[in-house]
């Protein structure tokens, strides 16, 4: 079946702007569907092994639920995803200074971050399926941030259902940037329990442990004989209640990717083992938080579904947090004539 692109009304915010929620059909009956609020995936309809199809994504049936105070679900987060020390950092000798949203800390790009905008939206098809170009420019001074900033994040549901991000960015002024997708995950269908089954396979022999307040200490640390180890197939609960007494309450961190070269490689590899779903994630990024859905606690999402702690998973492709300030860590400033690019593939293969 062709790919195809359609568009309907999603509602309004309470200034009256309108919100759009556009549906890309993939392959095998598969669909998402993405609001420009946000740019957040509310819907992704995959099979499994035997072609049947269940919503994969936690999320909201309208505008209402994703207005209300919720934790990112399927939200583009920006200008830098996860958290900045004390919001403080600095850049060509001068300090800046981000409102603190997180603890002592800022998070995923202040107060209104790149989550809490709505997004100019083109739709299209290319060769390889249905297109949807989000563009956001961020003016000067942003939630505290420098420069100018142009963004640009392309999502493509291909013919074979995999969902294709390329995020691109330039400023007028040096800044630091690190976009990612928030989606929530959970293989056996959004709502349907813990995803403590969940099998996982990490290509990350590395980690970055955190203190009390998720700030990288700035070691990167082995994974080796720790519950971090996910260079081989385990599930997600095998080990996780060694950290249930950790201020993260379960896995909340950044693993250090094997493959550092920015070139598009497996991240991860997640199978559900009851539907034998499977879902696999490609990125050009050198970093990827596993949150385990630590802090949800229960949320009446999508058909009345109740979404509790550990009912689903997040593979946030990324730099490391806090990278602006760890001068060991891959840099994340970007400088006027250069531009901002990297692609994550979330793939669904039958
Ligand atoms: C990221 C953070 C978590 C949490 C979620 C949103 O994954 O690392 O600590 O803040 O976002 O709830």
């Amino acid at each position: 079946m062709p790919s195809k692109i359609t568009k309907s009304n999603f509602g309004k915010l309470p200034d009256g702007t309108a919100v759009d929620q556009y549906t890309l059909t993939g392959g095998h009956g598969a669909l998402c569907k993405i609001i420009t609020y946000g740019g957040i995936v509310t819907e992704l309809q995959v099979p499994d092994k035997n072609g049947r199809i269940a919503d994969v994504v936690l999320g909201f049936d309208d505008l209402a639920g994703y207005l209300s105070p919720q934790p990112y679900f399927g939200a583009l987060c920006g200008r830098f995803a996860n958290r900045i020390a004390k919001g403080k950092f600095t850049l060509d000798g001068k300090t800046y200074s981000l409102a603190i949203n997180n603890g002592p800390n800022a998070l995923h790009g202040g107060i209104k971050g790149f989550d809490k905008v709505v997004w100019r939206a083109t739709s299209g098809e290319s060769k390889e399926g249905a297109a949807l170009k989000l563009e956001y420019t961020s003016a000067d001074g942003e939630e505290g941030y420098p420069g100018k900033l142009k963004v640009t994040v392309v999502y493509t549901f291909t013919g074979k259902n995999d969902l294709r991000i390329d995020y691109t960015a330039t400023t007028d002024k040096v800044t630091i940037i690190n976009l990612t997708n928030h989606s929530y995950f959970n293989l056996a269908g959004a709502g349907s329990g813990d995803v403590f089954g969940h099998e996982l396979m990490l290509n990350a022999k590395n980690f970055t442990p955190t203190d009390d307040t998720l700030i990288p200490t700035g070691e990167i640390k082995a994974v080796k004989g720790t519950p971090f180890d996910f260079t081989t197939d385990k599930s997600i609960g095998k080990d996780i209640a060694q950290l249930y007494s950790q201020p993260h309450k379960g896995y909340d961190h950044n693993f250090v990717l094997d493959n550092q070269n920015k070139t598009l490689a497996l991240c991860a590899r997640v199978t559900e083992p009851k539907s034998g779903r499977v879902m696999e994630v490609l990125t050009t990024e050198p970093g990827v938080q596993l949150y385990t859905a630590n802090f949800l606690s229960d949320t009446q999402g999508k058909a009345g579904k109740i979404y509790k702690q550990y009912g689903a998973f997040c593979l946030e492709t990324q730099h490391y947090p806090d990278s602006v300030n760890h001068s060991n860590f891959p840099p994340v400033t970007l400088s006027p004539g250069t531009e901002y690019r990297t692609t994550t593939v979330y793939r669904f293969p039958m």
